[in-house]
């Protein structure tokens, strides 16, 4: 028996990057999945179709995270399919919108607020009444939460949100049995990270702040979630935890 085998899991933002590398790995050790996608049906439908095809359990659901409802219309969404408990949600659907203070908007503000903050915090609130005892928790932080670069001040602070919302939830949760945790990555190879890798300088750059000299990819980060959902993290609660290759030492 697999790992994961007869566990339900929701991944966001399982369309690309983190997410689908994610979804896919949980998949492979037995679980459920639930592919949450925004905009990215297409892609969601090939991952569901891909999970199948290896002999996995997949489902498929839309919802805008962006949008004051979208929590609560994906948790719906989930209770909808019948489910009488969910074991693991990663709440890793999230944008970065990266920009000079000069030029930062409001509006930008208040969209990676929604996504990144807002959203992961109801999904948490709306499927309380299908999370319970053994369930795990795992939000996407980031290595920014940390430390300071060029640009990223919004972005940044929603992720050192997410820290704090891992601390409080967790000990709010944590008599009902239910872990809360973050996965704080570096730089990783997916769409997101395009504007800091997309130069062969601006990876050697990132590989210069590592102490490892790779760059990271999705499955280094797909691996950590996946012992989180597990038991064999059973005594890990309320931490975030960086998955950076030594980033920033
Ligand atoms: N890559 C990195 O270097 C890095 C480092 C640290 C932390 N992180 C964090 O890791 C997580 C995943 O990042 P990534 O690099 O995989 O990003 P990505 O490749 O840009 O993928 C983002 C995912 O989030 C979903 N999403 C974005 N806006 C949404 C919305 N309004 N409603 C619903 N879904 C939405 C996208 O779905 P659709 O395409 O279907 O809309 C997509 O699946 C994020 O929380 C990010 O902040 C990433």
């Amino acid at each position: 028996m697999s790992e994961l085998s007869n566990r339900v899991a929701l991944v966001t933002g399982a369309s690309r990057g983190l997410g689908r590398a994610t979804a896919l790995r949980l998949a492979e050790l037995g679980a459920r999945v639930i592919v949450h996608y925004g905009a990215s049906r297409d892609a969601a439908d090939t991952l569901a179709a891909e999970i199948r095809a290896k002999g996995g359990q997949a489902d498929v659901l839309g919802a805008d995270l962006a949008a004051p409802d979208g929590g609560h219309k994906l948790a719906d969404a989930v209770k909808a399919l019948g489910i009488a408990r969910l074991d693991v949600l990663v709440a890793n659907a999230g944008i970065a919108e990266m920009q000079p203070i000069e030029t930062q908007t409001v509006e930008s503000f208040d969209r990676q607020f929604a996504v990144n903050v807002r959203s992961p915090f109801f999904l948490v609130q709306q499927l309380l009444p299908i999370l319970g005892e053994g369930s795990s928790v795992i939000f996407l932080s980031s290595v920014v939460a940390r430390v300071a670069f060029d640009g990223t001040a919004i972005y940044s602070a929603t992720k050192g949100a997410v820290e704090v919302l891992t601390r409080n939830l967790a000990k709010e949760l944590g008599p009902r049995g239910i872990r809360v945790n973050a996965i704080a990555p570096g730089a990783i190879d997916t769409d997101m990270a395009q504007d800091f890798l997309g130069t062969e300088e601006s990876r050697e750059f990132v590989k210069g702040m590592q102490a490892l000299k790779r760059i990271g990819q999705p499955e280094d980060i797909a691996d950590a979630v996946a012992l989180l959902a597990s038991d064999r993290s059973r005594w890990i609660d309320g931490r975030s935890i960086e998955v950076s290759g030594g980033s920033n030492l």
